[in-house]
C-alpha cells in the first residue's frame, strides 16, 4: 500500500493504512499520517466497467459541490495524486483513490429511527438542490440504461422467451402482474424522452450507508458513495429510497403479510428531501410518488428476470431467492396502488 499512498499528495507520512467501513462494492481503507485522516479506496473492477468515466463523473460532482460550501464535511474531498490527476492505476491494472477522511460523523447502516431516515431525505435533497444547475447532461452514463424500464422489459421479455431453467411456470402469477404493469411502468422514460421532467443529477445509491451523519447533532453532513452518479430523474432517487425505506419489511421476506408501504414513513422522507430539495416544479413533484412505483416495479422485474436467467445477477441465499425478492416488490407496488391517491396528497402537503 506504501507505493499506491505515494503517488497521492497526502499531508504528512503514512503511518496506518487499515481495513474501514462495511462497503459491499470498494475495498476501503483508513489512512492516518501525523497531521490527519484519509479514506483510501480500491474500486472495483467487477462493479463497474468504465473507472476513468465514473472518476471524471466523481471529479466534476464534487468539484461543483466544494465550490458552493466552505465547510469541509459538505461533501467528498479527492485529494491529488503526484501526476495532478484524481486516480492511479497500478501495475496489477487496479484503480484507486483517496479522499479526505470526514471526522466527528456517523454512518449509519440502517435508520434507527425514523429520524435517521429523515436525514437521510435531507442528504438527498440537499444533494439535488446542490446540483441543481450542474449541467446534467455532460456527465457520463457510467452504467447505460440503469432506470431504463423499457429496456428493462425487453431483457425480461427475452428471458421469458428463453426460459432457460423452465422456472416460468412456477412464477404465473409474478409474470402475470409484471406484463399488466408493462405500459405503466414506462411513464418515467417517456416523460424523460419528452423532455417534461428536467435531467438531473442522481446517485443511484441512496442507501443511509451512504450518508454520512453528525457524530453529535445526528444530523445529515453530506451524501457519500458518489461511484453510481448519473444524469437521471430526481424521481429515481427519490423512488429508490422510498421503495427500500419505507417498506416494512426486508427486501426478501417471505411472509407478505409483513409487507406493506408504510405511509408515515412516506410521509418522513417526502418532508425531508423536498425541504432540503427546495422548490421544485408541479410536474417534477407529481413524478415522485410514480418514481416509487416505477422503481419498485423495476426492481421487482430484475429480480424476476434474474430468477429466469438462473440467478447470475443477484446473490442468492437459498432457492427462489429472487423469486421471494420479486414477491416482496409486488407487494409494495400492489400496496402503492391502494394508497395512490394519498400518497399525491401527501406529496403535494410537503412542497414547500
Ligand atoms: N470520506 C469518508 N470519510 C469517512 N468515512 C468514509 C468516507 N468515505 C467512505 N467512508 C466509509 O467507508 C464506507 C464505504 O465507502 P463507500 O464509498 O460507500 O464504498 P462502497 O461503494 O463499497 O459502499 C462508508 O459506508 C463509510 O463508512
Ligand atoms: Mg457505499
Amino acid at each position: 500500500m506504501e507505493h499506491v499512498l505515494s503517488r497521492f499528495c497526502l499531508q504528512g507520512r503514512p503511518q496506518r493504512c487499515v481495513p474501514y467501513g462495511q462497503g459491499h462494492i470498494n475495498r476501503t481503507y483508513l489512512v492516518e499520517t501525523e497531521r490527519r485522516r484519509y479514506i483510501l479506496q480500491r474500486l472495483s473492477r467487477a462493479a463497474f466497467a468504465n473507472i476513468p468515466g465514473l472518476m471524471e463523473n466523481v471529479q466534476a460532482v464534487t468539484a461543483y459541490l466544494a465550490a458552493q460550501n466552505d465547510d469541509p464535511r459538505s461533501c467528498l474531498h479527492l485529494i491529488p495524486t503526484t501526476d495532478g490527476g484524481c486516480w492511479y492505476r497500478d501495475a496489477e491494472g487496479e484503480y484507486w483513490r483517496v479522499y479526505d477522511f470526514i471526522e466527528d460523523s456517523l454512518c449509519l447502516q440502517a435508520p434507527e429511527s425514523p429520524e435517521d431516515f429523515y436525514q437521510s431525505a435531507v442528504a438527498f435533497g440537499g444533494f439535488q438542490r446542490q446540483l441543481r444547475s450542474f449541467p446534467a447532461r455532460t456527465l457520463h452514463e457510467t452504467i447505460p440504461d440503469f432506470h431504463n424500464t423499457p429496456d428493462r422489459y425487453r431483457k425480461f421479455h427475452a428471458a421469458l422467451e428463453a426460459d432457460p431453467l423452465g422456472r416460468a411456470e412456477a412464477a404465473g402469477p409474478e409474470l402475470e402482474f409484471f406484463l399488466s404493469r408493462e405500459e405503466d411502468a414506462a411513464a418515467l422514460q417517456r416523460l424523460r424522452q419528452t423532455g417534461a421532467l428536467p435531467l438531473r443529477v442522481t446517485h443511484n445509491d441512496t442507501k443511509l450507508n451512504n450518508v454520512m451523519l453528525d457524530a453529535v447533532t445526528r444530523k445529515a453532513l453530506c451524501v457519500i458513495d458518489l461511484d453510481t452518479v448519473m444524469p437521471g430523474l430526481a424521481a429515481y432517487d427519490f423512488g429508490d429510497s422510498i421503495r427500500f425505506g419505507a417498506s416494512t419489511g426486508p427486501e426478501d421476506e417471505t411472509d407478505l403479510s409483513r409487507i406493506e408501504m408504510d405511509l408515515g414513513l412516506y410521509e418522513t422522507y417526502t418532508r425531508g428531501f423536498l425541504q432540503a430539495c427546495g422548490g421544485m416544479d408541479e410536474a417534477e413533484l407529481a413524478s415522485l410518488p410514480l418514481g416509487a412505483k416505477i422503481m419498485t416495479l423495476e426492481c421487482g422485474l430484475r429480480f424476476l428476470t434474474d430468477y429466469l436467467e438462473g440467478d447470475h445477477y443477484f446473490s442468492i441465499h437459498r432457492p427462489q431467492h429472487n423469486l421471494d425478492r420479486a414477491r416482496t416488490q409486488i407487494r409494495l407496488v400492489r400496496d402503492m396502488e391502494t394508497k395512490w391517491d394519498i400518497m399525491n396528497d401527501i406529496t403535494r402537503s410537503c412542497r414547500l
